[in-house]
Formats: C-alpha cells, structure tokens, sequence
C-alpha cells in the first residue's frame, strides 16, 4: 500500500478520490444505487449542529465506531471526547457532546466502505496498535463562509492533532469556495506542500511527524454561501488519554 508507505515516512499522504471511487463496496454496478446513497450522505450535512466550542461557522455531527468480533461495526459514544489543551490551546480542555450521527448516515453504504478501508490502511499501517486499542471517531464538518462570516477551523494555525491518525475526506466543496486549501509543514516556520482536495472522496491523511492546517473558507460572491463538506476519521490510542 504505497499511501501507507508515504504516511510513514513523509507524515501524510494524498490519496486521489477516484481511488475510493473504485472500491468494491462503492464501485456499484448500478449507478443509480451509488447517487442515492451519495445524495443521503450530502443531505446529512444539511441536518448537523452549529459547533458550540469554538467559533469559525462549522457544523458538527460526530459518532465513534467499534468492530465487532463478525467485522461488523456499530456506532455511538463510547469514551469522552476532549481535546487536550497541549494540542489544542485554542479550545482544548472541555469535554465535548455533540449528538450522535444518525443512522442512516453511519449504515450508508459509502460511509461504510470508507470507514471499512481507513481500518485497513490502520491495520497495514501498524504503528499505533490494534484497532481494539483505539477510540475510532467519525466527524462530519460542513465548512459553512459567507462573504463577511468566513468558516475556519480550531486550531486556525499549523498544529498537530490529538489523534494519532486523521483522515480528511472530502464529501463536497463549492465552487464559490476561497481557500480550504490543506497545509504540511515540518515545523511552524517552513511549508512543505499545499494541497485541495478537490473531487469527490479526495483525501488527506496525516500523523503526528508533520504540522497540519487548512486556510480558513471563504465565499467569492457576497449574497453567497459557500461549503465545504468532510468527513473526518480519527484514530486515537486509548492509553495515555487525557479524558
Ligand atoms: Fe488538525
């Protein structure tokens, strides 16, 4: 898995979109099934809760997911969710509730199949352990800007993740976006690759050997929203937790 091999070494990796698109799971035979579920997982975004920990106009659903013994997983909040102030200074610190993802959001098909292949990229991956020692958590984030209201993230700035790995995926960017553009920097001074994600399923997946940031949204229209939809997946040890 040459993704899992820039992870490694390089401290991220851009894994093309078109590379989910040809999974089994989503590559459906009958197209019309695969635009169904994908519409269902847009609409969720148009039901998330407006972040009340941080400010930055983003929306917010979140859910953790266990396997079972039959590789089956199932979702709902198993173990608190709190940033630690040492990687977050910004808003860590608080133990956060967000109401737990729907169902027909974390049983549909393409959540699943990418949920289903983070795991494995983990699993090949080795170096934090096995999935039962991690607390898996699933963030949908709609980036929501307005010409006079940007959406930014917490932390605004290039910082590494509590998580010990993170994927971005991407679900939807509009074309009256500004920025949302995905930084890597070996440390706060020096940029090392900037990056969109653009198509559908683009992804970004980072560690904690490199810093992370993505510039804050905008919108190029004023009248205009524009959004950008994700879904990000973490993968955390359990031991040495701070919650
Ligand atoms: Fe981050």
């Amino acid at each position: 898995m040459k993704h899992v091999n820039h992870l490694a070494a390089g401290g991220y990796a851009f894994i093309p979109g078109s590379y989910y698109q040809a999974l089994p799971d989503t590559h459906y035979e009958n197209k019309d099934i695969f635009l169904s579920d994908l519409e269902q997982l847009k609409l969720a975004y148009e039901s998330l809760t407006l972040d009340p920990y941080s400010p930055g106009n983003r929306w917010r659903g979140y859910a953790q997911c266990r396997r079972d013994a039959e590789g089956k997983l199932f979702f709902g909040h198993f173990t608190a969710y709190k940033q630690t102030k040492k990687y977050n200074p910004d808003t860590g610190g608080i133990i956060r509730q967000y109401p737990l993802l729907p169902e027909n959001i974390t049983a549909n098909r393409l959540m699943q199949a990418i949920l289903q292949d983070d795991i494995a990229f983990v699993e090949a991956y080795e170096r934090i352990g096995a999935l039962e020692e991690l607390t898996v958590g699933i963030h949908l984030f709609r980036y929501e800007a307005q010409c006079d209201a940007p959406a930014y993230s917490s932390p605004v700035w290039l910082h590494k993740d509590d998580e010990d790995v993170v994927f971005v995926h991407l679900i939807h960017a509009s074309a009256n976006m500004l920025g949302g553009d995905n930084l890597i920097a070996p440390n706060p001074k020096n940029i090392e690759r900037v990056l969109r994600l653009e198509n559908l399923f683009d992804t970004l997946v980072v560690n904690h050997d490199k810093y992370h940031a993505v510039t804050p949204v905008g919108c190029r229209e004023p009248g205009e929203t524009a959004v950008r939809d994700i879904i990000l997946v973490t993968f955390q040890r359990t031991e040495g937790e701070a919650a």
